[in-house]
């Protein structure tokens, strides 16, 4: 690992654990008329099967629809989650479309979030931007481009970093007006 890679690791355990403290405390500061809110839950993927959480559904002809071909269109629909298991309380669902770069090592990709937890039950985020294939080779960020409800106007980054094989964490953080 280098070095910057070793640090940039140690401030993600820090913001990691300081989030840990705080999932459901919203607000973590207030800059003038705006408050900056950080939230910290799991996407949860099924690859495989009748339940499969992302599906291919238009590609090249005569290729085969994959995950590193050129073209592939994947719909996309996890369930977004409070802790890192299928069993934790259900935060809300990310619903989207993918489309695979022409070298098959990014997907550019447009969603939207729509809590349906307690606190912010039937707000929405939008998320648009590219995300890497193989996830630990460079981190994925995607621009919060607006929301509804409690978050209308939010403006922010969401961070995507693997738990593993099937659960993406994702790190909000975004700005709303007071
Ligand atoms: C798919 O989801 C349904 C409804 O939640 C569940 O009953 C079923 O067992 C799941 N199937 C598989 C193969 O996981
Ligand atoms: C990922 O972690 C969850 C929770 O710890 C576990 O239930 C699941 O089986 C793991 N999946 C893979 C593919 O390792
Ligand atoms: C969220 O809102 C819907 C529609 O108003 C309601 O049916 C549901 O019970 C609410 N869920 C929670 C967890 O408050």
């Amino acid at each position: 690992m280098s070095k910057l890679m070793s640090s940039l690791f140690l401030v993600l355990l820090l913001v990691l654990s300081m989030t840990a403290f705080s999932a459901q405390a919203a607000p973590v500061e207030q800059v003038g008329s705006e408050k900056i809110i950080q939230l910290t839950y799991y996407a949860i993927g099924i690859r495989y099967g009748p339940n499969a959480t992302t599906v291919p559904v238009a590609g090249i002809n005569g290729k085969v629809w994959a995950s590193n071909t050129f073209g592939t269109i994947f719909v996309n629909d996890l369930l977004l989650t409070e802790g890192p298991s299928a069993y934790s309380p259900k935060v809300g669902q990310v619903r989207g479309l993918s489309a695979v770069s022409k070298d098959g090592s990014a997907n550019y990709i447009s969603s939207s979030v729509t809590f349906t937890n307690r606190e912010y039950n039937g707000s929405t985020l939008q998320r648009q931007g590219t995300i890497f294939n193989s996830l630990s080779r460079q981190p994925s960020v995607l621009s919060i481009v607006g929301g509804t409800g409690k978050f209308e106007g939010a403006r922010g980054s969401v961070f995507l970093q693997p738990y593993n094989n099937s659960i993406i964490r994702n790190i909000f953080k975004f700005a709303v007006f007071k």
